[in-house]
């Protein structure tokens, strides 16, 4: 959703290097998915914040600065929105100015009690020129502003920050720069993400790292209901209420800018697909002591606490769901607990039973899902535990878990998530087994096996992207035109068929629907016309027989309907062969990792498809990379 960058650097040095931060912080940002973009800048001796702002994207701003050239300045703000409030258009884009021009402001999240605030505003004369909450925000900080400018001879934007976000119910991320301050940028979070980037003689804000690291690596969180003063020199964090906060938590950024670039790939989502194989070895390196048993210390939850738990409930939404569908299968197994998945938006809503010895697991790429969130916050106040499967060092999810595990998955810059769903899975599994491990529900043999499995799998990978990229992308030209799609999977192939479904769906804006084959006769069979394509994920008939068969029989009824049948099966399955139209080949391997190889194909279909239909594959239409808002 809405990216958001600042930066203050010494008010001595007054140049271009506050806008080329803003502007390539955005462009890092972009992934984020936007509507409009603008900047605020300021420098001393400027009698009103410098600011440009556009709908569309992001080069129509650059090319209106290009145009007319925008002030030297000392720091700055930058925003891409993501529409909430009010039409994307170049009057609702951000910064919102104060009524004076003193101030310039941007935010993320969606501000519940904005119409109240402008009522009360209007009163007293304020006029809009937005639909926008975030204007309201920006002529409150003002105001406020000026009130403490009145009552001490002197601006204090931070403490205006603090009092405003004292006043504003509902999420927010604001940072706000002001003309009489020109050397700071003042941020403030609730519900909304915000990190610091720490530099030399300068420093910087962002809604992720992303938004810095080609500048900086060191980086810091802010937690809950913190405000930040950034300049040149110094980083201050206090609560909304003045009260400093000294134990803000340093990291550094793992990656470097040059991984968030495409790197010669024609999008990020193809070059993100064929990181797969990194990101699943990436995620097992380091977990395992000398012994090669599993060493989870990292996640800071006790192995007797572990022993404790009797029952996982996994919240998570979109692709990281289907990933937590995968790993039931996996950790029931092994661990012999109950696993429940269940969408993150629904769970609180249906007061789920919690007990101190159920883990909540919280898968999420970005960090930063507000559903996700919302569903961990609920679990912890019942008092259950909660671990953080993530990918995003600094993210809201994470600090507000008992514990974490990372993925390693580098950044993901595609809105549509694919080497994060294999690494989520790899993360799940080594959960999955340090469970048994800790639990003795399996033998030290039998754990290693299935290690030694995963271990295989990035060179798995890496053989489907080598063998089959060429059958996909003729098979998603040939049926470039088909109106809609059908994904059957059975045990784990269920939750892949789903996940294919949705890559298709949502950025070759076909119709698809994913369900478990067994359905099928019970009701979607109905859909089947000659020519309907169905996907069909069949699995080993080396794993259990039955249901290798089952899943062939669902492909004979379908093609006696005139179906078009694409099979992701394993390699030399001869049943494949003979009832399907196109087979994707998979490399023999268990059946519980052959998840790992079988969406590789369904996401490069999806890829291709969009392709042929000339789609921006990177940035579906309505689709934001992070949803930061419920
Ligand atoms: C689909 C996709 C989404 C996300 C979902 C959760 O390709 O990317 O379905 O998986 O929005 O996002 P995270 O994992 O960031 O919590």
């Amino acid at each position: 959703m809405c990216g958001i960058v600042g930066y203050a650097s010494s008010t001595q040095t007054v140049c271009g290097k506050p806008l080329e931060v803003c502007l390539q912080g955005l462009g890092r940002l972009e992934y984020r998915g936007y509507d409009s973009a603008g900047v605020a800048l300021v420098a001393p001796g400027m009698k009103s914040v410098a600011w440009r702002k556009k709908s569309g994207r992001l080069s129509n701003l650059v090319q209106d600065i290009e145009a007319q050239p925008m002030p030297d300045a000392t720091a700055g703000i930058g925003h891409t929105r993501w529409a909430t409030n009010g039409e994307p258009n170049d009057v609702n884009a951000h910064p919102h100015i104060s009524q004076d021009g003193n101030i310039g402001l941007i935010h993320n999240g969606i501000i519940e009690n904005a119409a109240q605030l402008k009522f009360d505003l209007q009163a007293e004369g304020y006029t809009f020129a937005s639909s926008t909450d975030t204007e309201v925000v920006a002529k409150l900080l003002g105001k406020i502003a000026n009130e403490i400018v009145e009552s001490t001879g002197s601006p204090d934007l931070f403490k205006a920050v603090r009092r405003t976000a004292r006043m504003l119910t509902g999420a927010f991320t604001i940072l706000a720069v002001d003309v009489r301050q020109p050397g700071i940028v003042v941020g403030a979070r609730h519900d909304s993400p915000l990190v610091v980037g720490l530099g030399e003689g300068e420093n910087f804000l962002g809604s992720d790292v992303a938004a810095f690291v080609a500048y900086t690596k060191e980086a810091m969180e802010l937690g809950q209901d913190e405000a930040v003063c950034i300049s040149g020199s110094q980083v201050e964090v206090t609560d909304f209420d003045g009260n400093q906060v000294t134990d803000s938590k340093r990291f550094t950024v793992t990656w470097d800018a040059s991984a968030a670039q495409k790197g010669g790939w024609d999008s990020y989502m193809d070059k993100e697909i064929h990181e797969e194989p990194t990101a699943v070895a990436d995620t097992l390196l380091g977990r395992f002591d000398a012994n090669g048993d599993l060493n989870l210390d990292e996640v800071r939850i006790a192995p007797e606490t572990f022993r404790q738990i009797d029952k996982i409930i996994i919240v998570a939404c979109g692709t990281a769901s289907y990933a937590g569908l995968v790993a039931k299968y996996a950790i029931e197994h092994w661990v012999r607990i109950p696993v429940e998945v269940e969408l993150a938006h629904e769970f609180r809503y249906r007061d789920p039973i919690l007990t101190p010895r159920t883990l909540i697991v919280a898968i999420s790429q970005s960090g930063e899902t507000m559903d996700t969130l919302m569903a961990l916050r609920h679990a912890r106040e019942q008092g259950s535990q909660v671990l953080a499967i993530c990918n995003t060092q600094g993210s809201t999810i994470p600090r507000e878990s008992d514990a974490v595990l990372y993925t390693h998955a580098g950044p993901e810059i595609a809105v549509a998530s694919t080497k994060a769903f294999v690494a989520q899975i790899v993360a799940s599994y080594l959960l999955g087994l340090y469970l048994a491990q800790v639990k003795g529900t399996m033998f030290r043999d039998e754990i290693h096996q299935h290690v030694d499995s995963l271990k295989a799998m990035p060179q798995k990978i890496q053989q489907v992207l080598d063998t089959q990229t060429e059958t996909v992308a003729r098979a998603a030209k040939s049926l470039v035109n088909a109106k809609s799609f059908l994904f059957l999977g059975r045990h784990v192939g269920y939750p892949v068929a789903m996940e294919g479904a949705l890559k298709l769906k949502e950025i070759a804006y076909t119709f698809t629907e994913g369900f478990a084959a067994g359905e099928l006769k019970h009701g979607p069979i109905a859909l089947v016309e000659p020519g309907e394509p169905i996907v069909v994920i069949v699995p080993s008939s080396r794993g259990r027989d039955l249901l290798h068969n089952k899943v062939i029989s669902a492909i004979e009824e379908v093609k006696a309907r005139g179906a078009f049948v694409i099979a992701v099966a394993e390699e030399g399955d001869p049943d494949a062969e003979r009832y399907a139209d196109v087979v994707f080949w998979r490399p023999a391997c268990p059946t519980l990792m052959s998840p790992l190889v079988d969406v590789v194909p369904l996401q490069l279909f999806a890829l291709d498809m969009a392709k042929d239909k000339g789609l921006d594959v990177d940035k579906p239409r309505n689709l934001a990379k992070s949803v930061t808002v419920e």
